[in-house]
């Protein structure tokens, strides 16, 4: 069903009875009447929205110029990355989260990525920025931003979700919100360089096996990376969505590790060293490993699992129309290639609907999906499934806790339950 020109929000949308009911020739029809309420009665008051002159046509607005780098309508002002306080000591080794009940498409805006930093934001002057490759190289070199701005580019849409995505979730449902269940995660086009490209400048030994990008940040960080992804599909990147990245993405330059855990995207990067065994360096050994039920850890859990979530309605973004024509909307990805298919419940799993795709779909990178429905006002169940090119299926909790136990924190992709009570609120709750 395409949507008619004049359907609008919850203040005043047409009914689905006069969009979905009526034939294709009354479809045009519907499209051209102006409903003033969502029972599609005639209006039976002057509505002063319409009726009466506005503050904004009535004078001339700001001109050309008032802005040089334009920001949101102050109406939008609700639109934030937000924190939840009691997770970190200190807001220097913290994260935010993109507020993806407030989002449409796929792309997430500069402004809104969510942040994870283990040091604070790298202020670094680009003039004194210098990037190294050293280590099992035949000719160790040093690369200003301007000189890796001459390879050739490449442009390329991935997400990046940290492995603590969803951390917060693995005992119960916790956090009231999908901003703060599943918003370490944004999806941006990249603008740089291959790895690969770069690392042939310098000449790979024939001993090489990984490398390890270190951070130029206060954390210095660091993680090894197995040389066939470094020279599958990394990046040195200097853009996000047609920008230079924002300092708090690593301005100058970050890694892009398509598919693998946030962790390993080294932000502000200094050095990659290339050698022949993995460093063991404090983000994979004593953080980002999985201990199991058996108490043994895993290791170098690198690829992020296909994983879904409902944006719309959720927590944060309750529906606030009456029983009707309702839009279901969210976003999947997964880390091994494109997703292929979204399912979507509204009642807990009994019935699985096949959820429409709509926008580009690139492997790695976010897929967004809609389900609608005529909504009868009684509470509901909403669930998302993913499954991605590889054939993988999402798991819900209990299936991902009985392989993995109850101690984990990273890697959750675990199904995500909302439940909508009658008056359009809706909770965070687990049920399968
Ligand atoms: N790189 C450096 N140098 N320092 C950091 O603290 N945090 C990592 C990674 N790269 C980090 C870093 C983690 S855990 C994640 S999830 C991503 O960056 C977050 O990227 P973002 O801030 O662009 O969302
Ligand atoms: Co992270």
């Amino acid at each position: 069903m395409s949507k008619p020109d004049n359907i609008r929000g919850h203040s005043g949308g047409v009914s689905r009875r006069h969009v979905l009911g009526a034939s294709a020739a009354g479809m045009a029809f519907a499209a051209t009447r102006v409903y003033a309420n969502p029972a599609g009665d005639a209006p039976t008051t002057p509505d002063k929205a319409i009726t009466e002159l506005q503050d904004w046509s009535q004078a001339l607005g700001d001109g050309v110029d008032a802005k040089p780098y334009g920001v949101p309508s102050k109406y939008e002002a609700g639109v934030v990355r937000r924190n939840v306080e009691w997770l970190t000591a200190s807001p220097q080794s913290s994260v935010n989260f993109t507020p993806l009940h407030d989002l449409e498409g796929i792309i997430t805006p500069n402004g809104l990525c969510f942040e994870r930093h283990h040091g604070g934001v790298a202020e670094i002057n680009p003039a004194k920025f210098r990037f190294m490759i050293n280590g099992l190289v035949e000719k160790p070199m040093v690369f200003t931003i301007d000189d890796l701005k001459r390879f050739p580019r490449e442009n390329r849409i991935f997400f990046l979700e940290c492995a603590a995505n969803s951390g917060m979730e693995w005992r119960g449902a916790q956090l009231n919100g999908c901003q703060f269940t599943h918003g370490m995660i944004h999806n941006v086009m990249y603008t740089g360089v291959s790895l690969k490209r770069v690392l042939e400048e310098a000449g790979l030994k024939t001993n090489a096996k990984w490398v390890m990008p270190e951070g130029g940040d206060s954390a210095a960080m660091n993680r090894s990376i197995p040389l066939f992804k470094a020279l599958d599909d990394c990046m040195l990147a200097y853009a996000m969505n047609g920008e230079a990245l924002r300092p708090e993405q690593g301005y100058p330059l970050r890694l892009v590790v398509p598919g693998w855990e946030g962790n390993m995207w080294v932000k502000w990067i200094r050095r990659i060293e290339v050698g022949d065994m993995p460093w063991h360096a404090r983000e994979e050994t004593s953080k980002y490993t999985d201990l199991m039920e058996n108490g043994n850890a895993r290791r170098f859990t690198w690829e992020m699992d296909a994983k879904s979530v409902i944006t719309n309605p959720s927590p944060q973004a309750p529906i606030k129309h009456k029983k009707g024509f309702t839009v279901l909307s969210g976003v999947a990805w997964s880390g091994r290639g494109k997703v292929s298919r979204v399912d979507v419940t509204i009642d807990g799993g009994k019935n699985w609907h096949t959820a429409r795709l709509d926008g580009p779909s690139f492997d790695k990178s976010m897929h967004r999906f809609y389900y609608e429905f005529d909504w009868n006002g009684e509470p509901l169940l909403l669930q998302s499934r993913a499954i991605d090119s590889t054939g993988y299926v999402q798991p819900t909790k209990d299936e991902l806790r009985q392989v993995r136990g109850y101690n984990s924190i990273y890697h959750n992709n675990a199904i995500q339950t909302w439940h909508v009570k009658a008056n359009g609120e809706v909770e965070n709750v687990e049920i399968s």
